[in-house]
């Protein structure tokens, strides 16, 4: 009997899935891979349903004989154990990811003769209405909301240098939301502008929203956008202990900023948490003592005051180039906390790799502001260009071709 192999990364079974099986067994004996969650989430999309709940799914389909759990998202652990005469795939190699596999497979597979089988993707109304009830759910709020805290508890915060590699999770920041409107970054840009980016954001992504809630205003201002964002569906807000007008961060010293007091901080999150209607959405307390020059004991004493007074997760940041100050709070923050997520900002300290921070106990590494401060220069080179030359001709060659930015973003 020959082996036959097809991996499936899907929370419902539909005739797509139902034909592939078919089709496997006419060439042998038929097994299942099921992809784990954190490999889906890093190369496809959420699961709504666990990995244990989309193994029993496969347990299910007549004709498959076995259901094997596959924990990479390339094949060589799986050729390299069940050495199959087939592997079994929808034709659908229709992105870069895909192809990558496509190429892995065939690899693996040419090394022993084994063969790869495609099959037709099925698309139909059944599986288009199917696709749009899994879509439902996974923009919608309350499903959204929770995905931080899944992803925390998985532990895939911190991308590993795979192959096929996404972000986890998007950053709404204030440096950038205000510099796209032309503001400076002192919370002038008021809420109700930056829900509107949040709802832009959530209209082209289901991955999980950390919001930059800046010093998240007066307490009795605080407990509404609290309310607000969970019904956008944000995962977390991170806001900062400063007080009074607000500067970036990375002015540092430079500018006046004033610290709030540990006293009226934590009980701003305290009633942020009281205010606080789901179980999913976090708080993320934000301890500039570094930045101020206050140096590493007053931010490890806010650091377990913040925790204590309810923060689900610390922001500690730094402006110095060398990482040492982030890595010893973290270091001395683990000693005693081995659990209260660690979040960083390595815009100034960027030569330190997300592997290096998770060693030290760092859960989520942001990248603030890289892709907005690519954005301007671009922009400001192809401006310069149509000036000097009175035509956009010389500039064209580094432009997004046309046709893909108009399908950039898909029509629903
Ligand atoms: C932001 O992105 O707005 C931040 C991070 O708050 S930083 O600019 O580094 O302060
Ligand atoms: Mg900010």
């Amino acid at each position: 009997m020959k082996r036959v192999y097809t991996c499936f990364c899907t929370d419902v079974i539909h005739e797509g899935h139902l034909n592939i099986i078919k089709e496997a067994q006419k060439l042998g004996e038929v097994t299942v891979g099921v992809l784990t969650d954190t490999e889906m989430i890093k190369y496809k999309r959420f699961p709504l349903k666990s990995t244990e709940e989309r193994v029993e799914l496969c347990r299910q389909i007549p004709g498959v004989s076995n259901v094997i759990i596959q924990s990479q998202i390339m094949y060589d652990d799986v050729v390299k154990e069940l050495h199959p005469d087939y592997i079994i795939h929808g034709n659908n190699w229709d992105d870069e990811a895909m192809l990558a596999i496509k190429e892995n497979i065939e690899g693996l597979l040419d090394q022993y003769g084994g063969e790869l089988v495609e099959v037709p993707y099925t698309y139909n109304e059944k599986v288009a209405k199917l696709d749009k009830q899994m879509r439902e759910k996974l923009a919608m709020p309350e499903h959204r909301r929770g995905r931080l805290r899944k992803l925390l508890n998985l532990g895939v915060t911190v991308a590993d240098g795979a192959e096929i590699n996404q972000f986890d999770a998007m950053w709404i920041s204030s440096l950038c939301d205000s510099t796209d409107k032309g503001k400076p970054d002192i919370e002038l840009v008021d809420m109700t502008s930056r829900f509107r980016t949040i709802e832009d954001v959530t209209e082209v992504t289901t991955k999980p929203i950390i919001f930059d809630g800046d010093t998240g205003g007066m307490t009795e201002h605080f407990v509404y956008t609290v309310r607000s964002l969970e019904r956008l569906g944000v995962s977390a807000v991170i806001i900062e202990d400063k007080t009074g007008l607000k500067k970036n961060s990375l002015f540092g010293t430079e500018v006046e900023q004033t610290q709030d007091s540990v006293e009226n901080f934590s009980a701003k999150i305290a009633a942020g948490k009281r205010a606080q209607l789901s179980d999913d959405f976090m708080i993320i307390a934000r301890i500039e003592s570094l930045i101020l020059g206050k140096g590493m004991d007053d931010a490890l004493t806010r650091a377990f005051a913040f925790r204590d007074a309810g923060a689900d997760g610390i922001m500690i940041h730094s402006r110095k180039k060398d990482p040492a100050e982030i890595l010893e709070f973290c270091d001395k923050f683990r000693e005693v906390d081995k659990t209260t997520p660690i979040v960083v900002v390595p815009t100034s300290f960027n030569v330190i790799t997300e592997a290096e921070l998770a060693e030290h106990g760092v859960n989520i590494v942001i990248y603030a502001n890289q892709l907005m401060r690519a954005a301007f220069p671009a922009m400001e080179g192809a401006a310069k260009s149509i000036l000097k030359h009175h035509r956009a001709k010389e500039i064209d060659s580094e432009l997004m071709p046309i046709k893909n930015i108009i399908t950039l973003i898909d029509e629903i």
